[in-house]
């Protein structure tokens, strides 16, 4: 079994022995058993799943089914036709917006987004209000404070009987923070559109069990492929989905249902939906719940060290939640410089973190953001700890 804190399993980060990676947040490195299982797809029969008729087109399609299954299962999904492979987190919620959420909204009403998550969970509701303006559609903020926490009472004053769409970001890009749909209070008629890119791989993620009706998830933040993801929607939405028939004829490797039939148009991804599946089973392998411990270890091992060095203030609530799963993704600033300053100064120490904008809305120049994963050691906080201290150092 592969352990936590090593970096055995990952080729680039055994390259560079020195380094630091704390920006798994971004894109994760590709560990031995998804470079093999991307490996052996390409190794193979070269045919495009489900064209041709032939035994290789067959086949692929056999084995991108197969990792439907187990992608589905890994999103806790009820069953493998309410998961369709996408080309990442924004590229789903873009279809959701543009091909499910339409006949949600076709007799007008409101979507309650974030302004302060992640451009790609925003920008798509935004654009789609517009287009249905109307139709009496509306997009209503409701907000996060500094450190990232959504007030359950400003929820409240948003929410109302118009409420038709949520959208919800399950754990925050730059914070880290998880929302507790559950302490929401989600008007009952409403449907919950989720955010998942930051939360797989970091907690075991139970769709078919959640409020959430509609999900997003990013494969190269959970160690698979680069330009991979899912777009998750519950069996009893997918009546809302735009299907294109005379799209489909040129376009799904086969009919599994409405949502494939619209997601995945055109030719299909098989070798990424494996290096997906395989991420997944790579995960599952170390056990979701041993991650989320390792990065509570992490992370509370670093606040307690951050508290020590004059200047930084951690973005994130306090650590009361310390001995839970974290998901192992922390934002701090330090005494007012430049976050891009920040970060400079420790990518010169070899600790490579975040900073800029953040793909959010809005100023962020102090904010830096160490995102740790399963690979990462005490060692990894103690170098990103005596990096901020020289930091702090400067004039
Ligand atoms: C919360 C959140 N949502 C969406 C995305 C976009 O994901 P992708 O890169 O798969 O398009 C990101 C990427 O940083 C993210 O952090």
């Amino acid at each position: 079994m592969p352990g936590l804190g090593s970096r055995r399993q990952f080729p680039a980060l055994i390259a560079e022995p020195d380094l630091v990676y704390l920006d798994a947040a971004s894109g994760t490195p590709t560990p031995e058993p998804v470079i093999a299982r991307l490996t052996a797809e390409l190794r193979g029969p070269a045919a495009n799943p489900g064209r041709g008729g032939h035994p290789w087109g067959r086949d692929a399609l056999r084995r991108a089914e197969e990792a439907r299954e187990t992608v589905a299962s890994f999103l806790g999904a009820s069953s493998p036709d309410e998961v369709a492979f996408t080309r990442g987190a924004t590229a789903a919620m873009a279809f959701l917006a543009d091909r499910w959420a339409p006949a949600a909204l076709a007799d007008g009403g409101d979507i309650l987004y974030c302004p302060d998550d992640h451009l790609s969970t925003v920008r798509p509701w935004l654009r789609l209000a517009e287009r249905m303006r109307d139709r009496g559609v509306r997009t209503v903020p409701y907000r996060r404070d500094r450190l990232g926490r959504i007030d359950p009472d400003h929820f409240a004053h948003a929410a109302s009987e118009r409420t038709t769409i949520v959208v919800a970001t399950d754990v925050h890009n730059l914070h880290g923070t998880r929302t507790e749909l559950d302490a929401l209070p989600i008007p009952p008629g409403a449907s919950v559109c989720l955010d998942c890119s930051q939360s797989s791989g970091r907690f075991p993620l139970r769709l078919a069990e959640s409020r959430a009706e509609v999900a997003v998830v990013s494969g190269h933040k959970m160690f698979g492929p680069p330009g991979t993801g899912a777009a998750y929607v519950r069996r009893s939405q997918q009546h809302r989905i735009t299907v294109d028939r005379a799209a489909t004829r040129s376009g799904p490797a086969r009919h599994v249902s409405p949502l494939t039939d619209a997601a995945e148009e055109g030719s299909l991804d098989g070798v990424g939906a494996a290096g997906l599946a395989s991420a997944a089973a790579f995960l599952d392998s170390i056990g979701l719940a041993r991650i989320g411990d390792h990065l509570d270890r992490l992370v509370t091992r670093f606040t307690a060290g951050a508290s020590r060095i004059g200047g930084v203030a951690v973005l994130g609530p306090p650590s009361e939640t310390a001995g839970e799963p974290h998901s192992g993704i922390v934002a701090f600033s330090l005494d007012g410089q430049a976050g891009a300053d920040v970060a400079f100064v420790l990518e010169r120490r070899g600790v490579y973190v975040r900073a800029g904008d953040h793909c959010l809305d809005g100023p962020r120049e102090d904010a830096v953001r160490a995102s740790f994963h399963l690979y990462n050691d005490d060692n990894d906080v103690d170098r990103l700890l005596q990096g901020l201290a020289v930091a702090a150092e400067r004039d």
